[in-house]
């Protein structure tokens, strides 16, 4: 393994990527796949996988092109990309070998029907895989930063009608991991996910202040303001105007670091 930097080096990362590694993941449903990032973390970490389905229900124009994206990404793979609700899957039951849902438990209206969903089109034996942030916990002061940032911009995607919820805490997340009853259940608690580890940028953002996620941090901020410009709900647009330019302050005086988060895995 290349020389990595000490935070990401000091993180589960490796071991999840290990993790990954042993498994030969059959046919793999990924639940709120975006633009199919972490089909693309499976692809590079799994031991084997015959084919992927992305679903996501795509609620804005800006969700349909990530997904449109996605597509042209994977163009030429066993991989298929399919608008649908998350709640009320159109597959047959245990008609997937491996289920997978990343960073997208706080996006869902309905969490227990998303997960209880994904466990009936899982195969007995399948393997169930989820990660998510907490907002918990021994968080670095740029990670506080971050986390204040995402907290505003779920702020903005609710002002326009798109459902994102403040971040879990690290034991609600447990607890819907505990509450599926897997077997041979495994958490991992890491400060940096999976694809930091195949990321170009890994060594520049060991520093908080001087990182792509730094920039992307204030960069977000500005497109969330401009996101809303034209919302007819004046003041709350003011005033989220204004909390964006104080989640900019915090991010300028701490940098800014994704939170740490929780990887999930376990059989049917
Ligand atoms: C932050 S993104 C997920 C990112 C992606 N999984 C990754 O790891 O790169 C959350 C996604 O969940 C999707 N989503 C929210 N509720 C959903 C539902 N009920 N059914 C399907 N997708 C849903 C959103 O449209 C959004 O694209």
């Amino acid at each position: 393994m290349e020389d990595l930097p000490k935070g990401l080096a000091a993180s589960d990362a490796g071991k999840i990527a290990e993790k990954l590694g042993s498994i030969s993941a059959g046919k793999v449903l990924d639940v709120g796949t975006a633009r199919g990032g972490f089909i693309d973390t499976l692809i590079k970490t799994l031991k084997a996988y015959d084919s992927f389905v992305g679903i996501d229900y795509c609620p804005s124009g800006e969700s349909r092109e990530d997904m449109e994206s996605a597509e042209k990404r994977f163009e030429g793979k066993a991989v298929q990309f399919l608008q649908m609700n998350a709640e009320n899957l159109r597959f047959e039951d245990e008609s997937f070998d491996t289920v997978c849902i990343s960073h997208a438990l706080h996006h869902l209206a309905g969490i227990n029907m998303v997960v209880t969903e994904m466990k009936r089109v899982l195969k007995k034996g399948g393997n169930f895989i989820l990660q998510e942030v907490y907002c918990d916990g021994e968080q670095t002061e740029a990670q506080k930063a971050d986390e204040l940032e995402h907290e505003w911009e779920a702020r903005i995607d609710s002002l326009l009608g798109i459902t994102h919820n403040k971040t879990l805490t690290a034991q609600e997340i447990s607890d819907i991991a505990n509450g599926l009853k897997l077997s041979e259940i495994e958490i991992f608690d890491s400060t940096h996910p999976v694809d930091c580890l195949f990321c170009e940028k890994k060594h520049q953002c060991e520093d908080p202040r001087n990182q792509a996620t730094f920039h992307e941090a204030i960069k977000d901020i500005d497109d969330g303001i401009k996101r809303i410009e034209n919302h007819p709900d004046l003041q709350t647009r003011m005033r989220l105007t204004e909390e964006g330019k104080k989640v900019k302050e915090a991010i300028a005086k701490s940098g800014a670091s994704p939170a740490s988060y929780l990887f999930v895995i376990g059989k049917k």
